[in-house]
């Protein structure tokens, strides 16, 4: 018998990513046969643009192929440089600019450099279901704000207000946001701004991952636009994954004020040097090149948006609110919770209910309680439009045999 006990108190205090485990038992069932649709995934169902692949192999071929500084080759960090200048009207110094193997391990470097035991970091939930176990992960204490369908899904001035401690680090917050598709517009960044300018012990971390992934008229707006007044206590999070369909090249980046990045850089030294040199080439041609990718991405994705929120909107007991962005969609499920499967299972929360979807229904979601909230169910539509009416049509049946 095995006498070790492998994990660490550390490691014990955080689960693994419950939408990789959804998706996980969705694949499983997949391999016995069963026809799944999954929607638990927020990764992009297209192929990377060509010119991307072609530059990664051509960088290959160029011999691009060792380590390179932890903050990235030159032309990476031009290109990250010229992106902010260019979509956001910000100027960044290339010491600004920090980068990590995808937007996750950004926030992994940030919380690893700058947490001490207990600090306190403010969460708007729903969120997206990692934000809370790094920061545990890091010795920090989420400070959950919760901001249901009926807050459109967003903090205001006050609730931000009301959380601020004296053990306040950081702001962490996600616009277009997964799990809710909401966007904070540019009036509400400033008001949040305001609250954070009284509360200079506390610095912002914005995850703008989502930035192109717009459905509705709302523009896109960088916390660092709004608030400029804050910039030397802003991070701004971003990555290549989910506008240009990258999610396996592993490529996010940051910018800020050169005392954080360059903890940032610190904490990527150690830990995996740098991400791959290939995908940093990859990385420079996504955002230098061609853009016509994103625009026809989010076409799709907009038509996809509609599908769904009128798919479910016309579901009884759903609470749905469309979505302005990402390519997500969360609804109440508030309905349903209590009922009785015909198999006699009881739908006590939300996580019952997913489970019951993927069962019955084969259809695979998240459920709101991974997000911080309850009683909501995550869709991702990054899936098309065939599989996405066939989950319309499922999730309808399968809920309508709740008792
Ligand atoms: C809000 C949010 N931030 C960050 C990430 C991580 O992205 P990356 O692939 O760059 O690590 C995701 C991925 O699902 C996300 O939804």
């Amino acid at each position: 018998m095995n006498m070790v006990a492998f994990e660490s108190s550390r490691a014990a205090t955080i689960k693994s990513s419950p939408s990789m485990a959804v998706s996980l038992a969705a694949k499983a069932m997949r391999a016995e046969g069963e026809h799944v649709v999954d929607l638990s995934l927020g990764e992009p169902d297209f192929d990377t643009p060509v010119h991307v692949v072609e530059a990664a192999a051509d960088a290959m071929k160029r011999g691009i192929t060792r380590y390179t500084a932890p903050d990235g080759l030159p032309e990476l960090r031009e290109a990250i440089v010229a992106k902010f200048r260019r979509e956001n009207d910000l100027d960044y110094a290339m010491d600004e600019i920090s980068i990590g193997n995808g937007a996750k391990q950004i926030l992994f470097n940030a919380f690893l450099g700058t947490l001490e035991p207990g600090d306190e970091v403010i969460v708007p939930a729903p969120y997206w279901v990692s934000y809370t176990d790094i920061v545990i992960l890091h010795g920090g204490t989420p400070k959950i704000v919760a901001c249901g369908v009926e807050d459109a899904f967003k903090i205001t001035p006050e609730r931000l207000e009301a959380a601020i401690t004296p053990r306040s680090r950081w702001f962490l917050f996600n616009s277009p946001s997964n799990p809710t598709g909401a966007i904070y517009t540019a009036d509400e960044l400033k008001a949040i701004g305001e609250v954070l300018a009284r509360h200079p012990h506390v610095a912002i971390m914005s995850d703008e991952i989502y930035e192109h992934i717009v459905c509705a008229d709302i523009p896109f707006t960088s916390f660092a636009n709004a608030c400029p007044e804050l910039r030397d206590r802003t991070l701004i999070i971003n990555g290549v994954s989910k506008a240009y369909a990258m999610t396996g090249w592993r490529l996010g980046y940051a910018a800020g004020p050169k005392d954080l990045t360059k903890v940032l850089n610190k904490m990527q030294s150690q830990s995996t040097t740098c991400p791959s040199s290939i995908t940093q080439v990859a990385a420079a041609a996504a955002l230098n090149g061609p853009q016509d990718f994103v625009a026809k991405a989010v076409a799709e994705y907009k038509a996809r948006g509609e599908l769904v929120t009128q798919g479910f909107s016309a579901i009884p007991g759903l609470e749905v609110r469309a979505p302005e962005g990402a390519f997500y969609l969360f609804p109440k499920c508030a309905a349903y919770i209590g009922k009785t499967a015909p198999d006699g299972r009881k739908i006590e929360n939300d996580t019952a209910l997913a489970s019951y979807l993927l069962t019955e229904g084969k259809i695979a979601t998240v459920p709101g309680a991974a997000f911080g909230v309850e009683p909501y169910i995550r869709l991702s539509f990054a899936t098309s439009r065939e599989n996405l009416a066939m989950a319309i049509e499922r999730t309808a049946d399968a809920l309508a045999k709740l008792r």
